[in-house]
């Protein structure tokens, strides 16, 4: 197991009815700008909910924060906050709402361009305002780590940041917020997770028994509950299950002491950036070609995950690892989601501009071993035709 910190001072109010808890949670003085996105928030009345259980404080709101958060609309809400001297931050929707605020909250104190943070990835983050959320969509782990990823259209970069100044100070997960999703959300939600557990999981021995093993029980639960979650929309231990699942996935936890990939992530964020494919749809293209092409490196774990995850155990390796891939592929079909770039629209040539973004990017060398060159991105891609 490698060395590692585990840090996480986010607060979790998990449960039906917990949203009046923010008069507890948010601070009596504070001077609050709710964050939220289309019309989502509104119809299904968690808005009101969240006006309400915030009682006489000042509060203002700043809607409109789109799936995959543009950099331009966030910077609107950056200029209001500095406006109207608001100090505190309440995001309430899914990942792109909360990965919008953390970066409001970060670009709020900094002096200088704001894109830097992006182009840094926030390593250049030194200070941020303090805020929560009210989750509404169970799928990117926002609620509970430090991370974001924004988009800027006009350069059509998507670019991820980090710090340990952007958790959460509490997120509230109450999952009949997600009784309202539709099902693509729901089938989206699910397979981000499974990605993330991957990414941390899928790579090389470490000696991380524990990690593991909470990792594969994850997976397995993601399993069984997303095709309940598609099936019964309004069952609340179903829906309670994945929220806390993706969640999990996401918090640090099982990332802790071991080698992590995350190149599926990197080349399916150009995916969006380039062809406004959802996120869990990229990652839905780009994960069983990339364990295609990168089978060999992978093979110790990939034997492993057929193993204690699809109970594959008949066979020789080969045929193992194949069922492996091949289950996790039909998996995310089942869920409704279709795992090739033609499935998508997008032939042979949609190849060369997603690899001159990552090159400008300098997505060079991805992966746990950091072998995944352009050139190996390019054959997951060809893969994925
Ligand atoms: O805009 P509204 O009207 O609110 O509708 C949203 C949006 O259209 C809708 N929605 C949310 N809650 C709802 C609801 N509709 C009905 N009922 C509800 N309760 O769902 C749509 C998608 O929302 P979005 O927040 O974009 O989805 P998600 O949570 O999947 O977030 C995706 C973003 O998170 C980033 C992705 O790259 C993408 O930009 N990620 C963030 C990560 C992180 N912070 O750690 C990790 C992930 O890998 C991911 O990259
Ligand atoms: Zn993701």
């Amino acid at each position: 197991m490698n060395n590692f910190e585990f840090y996480n001072p986010t607060r979790i109010v998990f449960g039906t009815d917990t949203t009046a808890k923010l008069d507890t949670l948010v601070p009596a003085s504070a001077q609050v700008l709710i964050l939220f996105g289309g019309a989502s928030a509104k119809t299904n009345g968690t808005l009101a909910e969240v006006r309400t259980a915030l009682g006489n404080r000042v509060i203002q709101e700043f809607g409109g924060i789109e799936p995959n958060p543009s950099y331009d609309t966030l910077t609107r809400a950056v200029e209001q906050v500095r406006k109207e001297k608001l100090d505190f931050l309440l995001a309430v929707g899914g990942g792109s709402v909360i990965d919008g605020t953390k970066f409001v909250a970060a670009a709020v104190p900094f002096e200088g361009d704001t894109w830097s943070i992006l182009e840094q990835h926030g390593r250049n983050i030194t200070a941020a305002m303090p805020f929560g959320s009210v989750l509404t969509l169970p799928a990117t782990g926002s609620e509970m780590n430090s991370g974001g990823v924004v988009t800027r259209p006009a350069i059509r970069a998507k670019l991820a940041f980090q710090s340990p100044h952007t958790y959460p100070q509490f997120s509230i997960l109450d999952p009949t917020k997600t009784f309202t999703l539709p099902p693509r959300q729901i089938a989206n939600g699910v397979v981000d997770a499974f990605v993330h557990i991957i990414e941390q999981y899928l790579t090389y021995p470490s000696q991380a028994q524990v990690q593991d093993r909470f990792a594969e029980g994850l997976l397995q639960s993601l399993i069984e509950t997303g095709p309940k979650a598609l099936a019964n929309p309004r069952d609340y231990d179903t829906r309670a299950n994945l929220m806390w699942i993706a969640t999990l996935a996401l918090n640090g936890l099982i990332g802790a002491g071991v080698p992590q990939d995350w190149s599926t992530h990197m080349i399916g964020h150009e995916l969006t950036a380039l062809h406004g494919i959802d996120h869990a749809r990229t990652l839905a293209i780009v994960l069983p070609a990339s364990l295609q092409v990168r089978r060999e490196s992978k093979r110790e774990k990939l034997l492993q995950y057929a193993e204690r995850v699809w109970q594959i155990r008949e066979g020789s390796d080969e045929q193992r690892i194949d069922q492996a891939i091949s289950r996790t592929r039909a998996f995310f079909q089942d869920m409704g989601i279709p795992t090739q770039l033609p499935d998508y629209d997008l032939a042979a040539d949609a190849i060369d501009p997603i690899i001159a973004q990552l090159e400008a990017h300098g997505m060079t060398q991805l992966g746990e071993h950091r072998d995944v060159t352009l050139e190996t991105s390019r054959r997951i891609l060809e893969t994925a035709l």
